[in-house]
């Protein structure tokens, strides 16, 4: 038998890029392709990349333009773009980057066999198309191999949120929700391969609305307590929600369901409602608050996260601290903070920008209290005993290292347990990213 070619694929952006990895990686098996750490040894090199900011986009051209090396060597070698630089691009990563033999958006994954193919008989493969089928469905099965203790299962995909600066409801497309049956087989499967924890992944997440099994429309929630039914799965979490689509029965599964986990993701952007307006959040400042309000009645400890942009055009020094404000009301235990990046063919692109040197000092400031913030939270766990779900080993000898319910890294000494054990650990210090425990 001939040896399997080699698949090498670098994952760039969000979480959900992560789980279509993963799919393309088994859909790739099928075609006799094992995965590689390296692209020096690959046969097909996969780049699944992110446009969300300009930065991002710009790092695949680089990465591409330092494969050149490579491909002279091995001409049979084939490289691919996947993700949303290859749809919100594609014709143009052909022209500017003539090494790339195929490029396929988001949608088309289960298409990738046959476009590896095609590039393989030499000729260029492109596929950006949004089919009606589920590219899920389609993709190969994921095999029965063991799996690590934490997993992410996309539910939904796309947005139809529209907020001014963003790019996904157009590389992403319209919000789609997978059947809950779907769902709920792909995790009892995951589950018969040693998955303990599964992250439930969608760009708007909690806007799920999946056909129930039996009829009828199911929200995340609906989801959620039938995941909770799961035996053997023991903790379950979501990314990324909409502030507006927190509805009520998800806000009472955070007090009621034991396997959700107390952390929410919610991003609100900013504090000022001049500018939530102009980023068409369809939101305020003060309804934002009032929901985490709600959230933390339903669950007192819960854990908040969020994003922020700071430098969104015509944001004042007076806009900023409104955000500033905002963040001292809600005390976040995580936040991913970013300057505002211009992506054409977006309403804000339009819009007079900030000056950058002032855009990074608000940065600079933003996350300055966050870390504040973060490091507060952290501080108040030490004494407290957690729930830790242990992941891998640490770098010293005998360490493990685990996340908690609130997605804190902990790591613990000497700790005779196993990858996937779910241990009470009792928090004895804070660093910079992560705690340290003793099992109790
Ligand atoms: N510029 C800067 N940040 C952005 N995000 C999305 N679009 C942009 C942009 N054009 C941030 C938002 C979003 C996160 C995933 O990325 O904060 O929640
Ligand atoms: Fe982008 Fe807004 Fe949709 Fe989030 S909710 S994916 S920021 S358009």
């Amino acid at each position: 038998m001939a040896d399997p070619k080699k698949l090498f694929i670098k994952t760039y952006g969000c979480q959900m890029n992560v789980y279509d990895s993963e799919r393309m990686a088994e859909a790739m098996g099928g075609a006799g392709y094992v995965t590689t750490e390296t692209p020096d040894d690959a046969d097909m090199i996969l780049l699944n990349t992110c446009h969300i900011r300009e930065k991002a986009a710009e790092k695949v051209y680089s990465e591409l333009g330092r494969f050149k090396g490579l491909k002279a060597e091995k001409p049979d070698l084939k490289i691919g773009v996947a993700g949303c630089v290859a749809q919100a691009e594609g014709e143009e990563i052909m022209r500017r980057q003539p090494l790339v033999d195929l490029v396929v958006g988001p949608q088309a994954y289960h298409r990738l066999p046959e476009m590896e193919e095609k590039a393989r008989g030499g000729a260029k493969a492109l596929d950006t198309d949004f089919p009606e089928e589920d590219k899920f469905e389609k993709l190969k099965g994921r095999g029965k191999a063991k799996r690590a203790p934490a997993a992410f299962l996309t539910v939904q995909e796309g947005c139809d949120k529209f907020c001014a600066f963003c790019v996904v409801p157009y590389t992403r497309g319209a919000e789609v929700s997978r059947p809950a049956e779907r769902v709920l087989n792909e995790a009892r499967d995951l589950v018969e391969r040693g998955v303990r924890e599964i992250t439930l992944l969608g760009q708007n997440v909690n806007a799920y609305h999946g056909d129930g099994p039996k009829g009828g429309t199911w929200s995340l929630a609906d989801l959620i307590w039938e995941l909770d039914k799961v035996d053997g799965l023991e903790r379950i979490r979501f990314t990324t929600s909409h502030p507006n689509d927190m509805q009520d029965d998800l806000i009472a599964a955070h007090g009621e369901c034991s396997k959700l986990m107390p952390y929410l993701h919610l991003p609100v952007q900013s504090g000022s409602d001049k500018i939530l307006k102009r980023m068409n959040r369809s939101h305020t400042a003060e309804s934002y608050l009032r929901l985490i309000e709600r959230i933390r009645a339903a669950r007192p400890d819960i854990l908040i996260s969020g994003d922020f942009i700071v430098g969104f055009p015509e944001e004042t020094e007076e806009d900023f601290q409104d955000t500033m404000a905002l963040i001292e009301e809600v005390k976040y235990g995580q936040a991913f903070s970013f300057k505002y990046s211009t992506r054409p063919g977006t309403p804000a692109a339009e819009r007079p920008l900030v000056d950058d040197a002032e855009a990074s000092d608000r940065l600079y400031r933003l996350q300055a209290l966050i870390t504040q913030q973060q490091q507060e939270i952290q501080q108040s766990m030490v004494g407290r005993e957690v729930s830790v779900m242990f992941e891998r080993k640490g770098r010293l000898e005998g360490q493990m290292v685990g996340k908690s319910e609130y997605l804190h890294a902990v790591h613990v000494a000497n700790a005779d347990v196993n990858v996937g054990d779910i241990r009470a650990v009792r928090i004895v210090e804070s660093s910079a990213n992560s705690l340290g425990g003793v099992l109790v």
